[in-house]
């Protein structure tokens, strides 16, 4: 028995290309006679699905961070390493020594891994700088990427992710944070505006000062909100139209609500649930009842979420998160399309790239269903295989 609802899979497809877009699709029964002489590949009965979207990804970074797994082994909490000096600003130190040549060669590998699942759009956050010079050469690194491998990169300036060491959260933001977020907007280096909102990192009314300055450059924001705890990011993100609040854990029916309202995308990042081995998953119920989009991403980090696998991430999401595998893949496409600002990618339809994963599977569920397997057959960048 197969249950193919909620997919819009049409069996017997055809797909007409046309250089990088996509210019008709539908059954194979009623491809209009002007497409029936093209060229044409038979792919057999796989299935053929948007590229895969990965929308939250931090995989510019130097160091690892594996000492601090077996910390948190020993009992350690993600909060206290922090505390400790360990967690985000460990990173920010290992991203300031490492040399551009180095974040890019490991940025690259981590892109390969992803281009082998089937992704042709991801997005990069900077954040591990902290200052003008790193948070450019993570921007940079995220552009220099894009320019080398065939897939899409939208970067995201994340100023406020931590404070560093010997500073104050609001000196840290007056002095630095805002400052290098006009000089990377001038250089070209942004494309959407994050913080993160926290007991650990910022208040929602510094972040509100972060996002004021984004809105003045005509930046879209996106947010890290209820995570750890529930203090208010999510309704602040809501209220400056943000394209996504990101993990959500802590969200509850109002905030549900308010995303609702604002069209903001709920980006569920069950990665950094699993390592930290969180026990409150995200209000999914409240979100679809709230009819709130829903996107899955793998939170790409050298601490929460050391993933680097989207396929796994969509796994995740049903095991963890209850989400049907049909909400899994919308997750990773259509969705995360949209937390990315995207028009043109994320579904098969006339007008659309043509971004296409093809798969050695007929049931679209085997995508979340495989634990560490990945069945691609075949990518479609631009129109090119
Ligand atoms: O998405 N929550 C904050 N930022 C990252 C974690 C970064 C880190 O631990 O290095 C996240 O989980
Ligand atoms: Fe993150």
């Amino acid at each position: 028995m197969r249950d193919h609802s909620g997919y819009g899979l049409i069996e017997n497809g055809s797909i007409v290309l046309d250089g990088s877009s996509i210019v008709w699709v539908g059954s194979s029964d009623t491809l209009p006679a002007e497409f029936s002489s093209l060229e044409s590949t038979d792919f057999e009965g796989r299935l053929v699905t948007p590229g895969l979207i990965d929308c939250h990804t931090h995989l510019v970074y130097g160091g690892s961070r594996a000492r601090e797994f077996e910390m948190r082994l020993n009992g350690a909490s993600y909060e206290e390493v922090a505390r400790a000096g360990g967690g985000i600003v460990s990173t920010v130190s290992a991203t300031r020594e490492a040399c551009e040549a180095s974040l890019l060669a490991d940025a690259l590998i981590r892109a390969d891994q992803l281009i082998a699942e089937g992704v042709t759009a991801i997005e990069i956050k900077s954040g591990y700088g902290l200052d003008l010079e790193t948070e450019r050469k993570m921007l940079r690194v995220a552009r220099t990427l894009e320019a080398m491998r065939p897939i899409r990169v939208r970067t995201t300036f994340l100023g406020a992710h931590a404070t560093p060491k010997g500073m104050e959260p609001d000196a840290y933001l007056d002095e630095v944070c805002l400052p290098v977020l006009d000089d990377c907007h001038s250089a070209g280096l942004v494309d959407a505006v994050d913080g993160f909102c926290e007991g650990i990192a910022f208040s929602p009314a510094q972040i509100e000062r972060v996002f004021e300055r984004a809105q003045s450059l005509g930046l879209p924001v996106k947010l890290h909100a209820e995570q750890l705890s529930n203090i208010g990011g999510t309704p602040l993100a809501a209220r400056y139209n943000a394209l996504s609040v990101d993990h959500v854990e802590y969200a509850n029916a109002d905030d549900a609500k308010a995303l609702a309202k604002s069209g903001t995308v709920a980006v569920l990042l069950p990665g950094a649930f699993y390592t930290l081995r969180e026990t409150q998953a995200p209000p999914v119920d409240a979100f679809r009842a709230e009819g709130v989009p829903m996107a899955v991403a793998t939170d790409w980090n050298p601490g929460s979420s050391p993933l680097g696998s989207l396929l796994l991430a969509m796994n995740m999401a049903c095991t963890l998160f209850r989400l049907t595998p049909a909400e899994s893949l919308a997750g990773t496409t259509k969705q995360a399309a949209r937390a990315l600002g995207y028009s043109d990618a994320g579904i098969i339809a006339p007008g659309m790239r043509a971004d296409l994963a093809i798969w050695d599977v007929t049931d679209p569920a085997e995508l979340s269903y495989r634990i560490g397997s990945n069945p691609l057959h075949k990518r479609i960048f631009g129109g090119l295989a």
